[in-house]
């Protein structure tokens, strides 16, 4: 099943459940009352207000497959990025809403009905987790969604969990509750049968059983002293929050291990392999490679459209990180020098159907353009500065704070400092570098 019949499945299901459907809306945050995230990143963040109670929707049943990105605050996932199979910093999470309309009740078999019935997930690979309560917290055993959920599956195929995985928290905006997780297995018949995917969700390392929808019952309010009250609102218990992860739930619907192998990034892989020569699955660094590219890519490409500069400051500051992240990783592991991404934009308009803009293909084009210049003007300039401390300040070997001054004030990470210490013969002492989370080494 192609991304767009996916999608579209989603749309009308809820359509045809009597939900308003909304288009995606902008990924900038401009909630920032609440918060200073610069994205969205979650669907729900457009909706706090409702919520709250402090606006009212016009519609109380909403569904949309919202652009969500996860950069920065504490859902940061850009260091996973070309390094597991399944992580992105941009994400498509399609998602429903009740603003007092319906219940948990629903939520779930709404859920289950559409994955089951209409995208046909065979029901004994999906695994569900409940919330199992939290006494410092004095929250209950979401004893509702078992009774739910094990007429649904196998009470084998039922776990429960605590606060830290199923009571969600939406960063900043002072909303929680329990929640229900879809997770399914995607491993094969044999994988299967060695080993119970139940022992493999919520755990590191696993690319197995896979997490796909979170149906959250939006119950209590965190005051400002961080303190989780009940909700006053009397149809608290009908405020629903769901998400899913379209790139997930398109890798299982194709059959593929990876989100990098679904329909929307083949084609983005293939312009990659051929501007850059080098091919995916042959060499682990250059998968890496191709990963982080093709990721940040389709991000920069979105947040371009936004109208966003890449500058200095909040959302243009993301950008330009992004790009210059492309960048690196390019330089470094292939000695690429000269612009490039921009060539892959191109195929980003064909993919998700959006007219082509000249303009922004251009601002990318510049901005790498520039980069490359101010790196080699930066390069030249560190080199003198060490050589000059060497000769005038006896400097004998370079340490942590001063690698750390070159990364902050000139952007020169640690492979290139290496490149000049060996050309300059001096030592590099970078024991405490590989805690410091302000730099990266790549
Ligand atoms: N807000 C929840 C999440 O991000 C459900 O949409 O998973």
């Amino acid at each position: 099943m192609n991304y767009n019949k996916i999608k579209k499945i989603f749309l009308n299901f809820f359509k045809h459940k009597k939900h308003k459907i909304l288009k995606s809306l902008s990924i900038i945050n401009n909630n920032k009352e609440y918060s200073n995230l610069m994205f969205v990143n979650s669907g729900v963040n457009k909706f706090i207000d409702y919520f709250l109670n402090i606006k009212k929707s016009k519609y109380l049943k909403i569904a949309n497959i919202q652009k969500c990105i996860r950069i920065t605050g504490k859902n940061n996932d850009l260091k996973s990025i070309g390094y597991d199979n399944f992580h992105h910093t941009m994400f498509e999470m399609l998602g429903n809403w009740s603003f007092g309309k319906y219940s948990q009740k629903t939520a779930i078999l709404l859920a289950w009905e559409l994955i089951t019935k209409k995208y046909k997930i065979s029901k004994n690979d999906i695994y569900i987790t409940i919330f199992k309560g939290d006494k410092k917290n004095n929250l209950k055993f979401d004893y509702n969604s078992y009774n739910i959920c094990k007429k649904l599956v196998n009470k084998n195929n039922i776990l429960f969990f605590g606060y830290k995985y199923n009571f969600w928290k939406i960063e900043n905006f002072k909303l929680c509750g329990p929640c229900t997780e879809f997770h399914v297995d995607i491993r094969n018949n044999n994988d299967k049968i060695n080993k119970l995917g139940k022992y493999l969700i919520n755990k590191k390392n696993n690319n197995n059983v896979i997490e796909l929808w979170n149906i959250v019952n939006i119950k209590y309010i965190i005051d400002n002293n961080n303190n989780i009250i009940k909700n006053n609102n009397p149809l608290s218990n009908n405020y629903i929050d769901t998400g899913m992860g379209l790139e997930r739930l398109c890798m299982i619907l194709q059959n593929k291990k990876s989100t990098y192998e679904i329909d929307i990034f083949i084609p983005i892989i293939k312009k990659i392999e051929k501007i850059l020569s080098i091919k995916y699955k042959n060499n682990k660094k250059f998968d890496i490679i191709i990963k982080i590219i093709s990721d940040h890519i389709r991000t920069i490409f979105f947040i371009l459209l936004e109208g966003i500069i890449p500058n200095n400051k909040k959302e243009g500051y993301i950008v330009r990180k992004l790009i210059r992240r492309s960048l690196i990783y390019t330089y470094k592991y292939i000695n690429i020098n000269s612009p490039f991404l921009y060539k892959i934009l191109p195929i980003l308009f064909k993919i998700f159907k959006i007219k082509k803009n000249k303009n922004i293909i251009n601002i990318l084009y510049n901005e790498e353009k520039n980069y490359f210049l101010i790196l080699k003007k930066n390069i030249y300039l560190v080199y003198k500065i060490i050589n000059n401390k060497i000769l005038n300040f006896k400097l004998n070997f370079i340490d942590y704070k001063l690698l750390l001054y070159f990364y902050e004030t000139y952007g020169l990470y640690y492979f290139i400092i290496k490149k000049i210490a060996i050309k300059l013969n001096i030592n590099i002492i970078k024991k405490k570098l590989i805690i410091n989370n302000n730099i990266e080494i790549i």
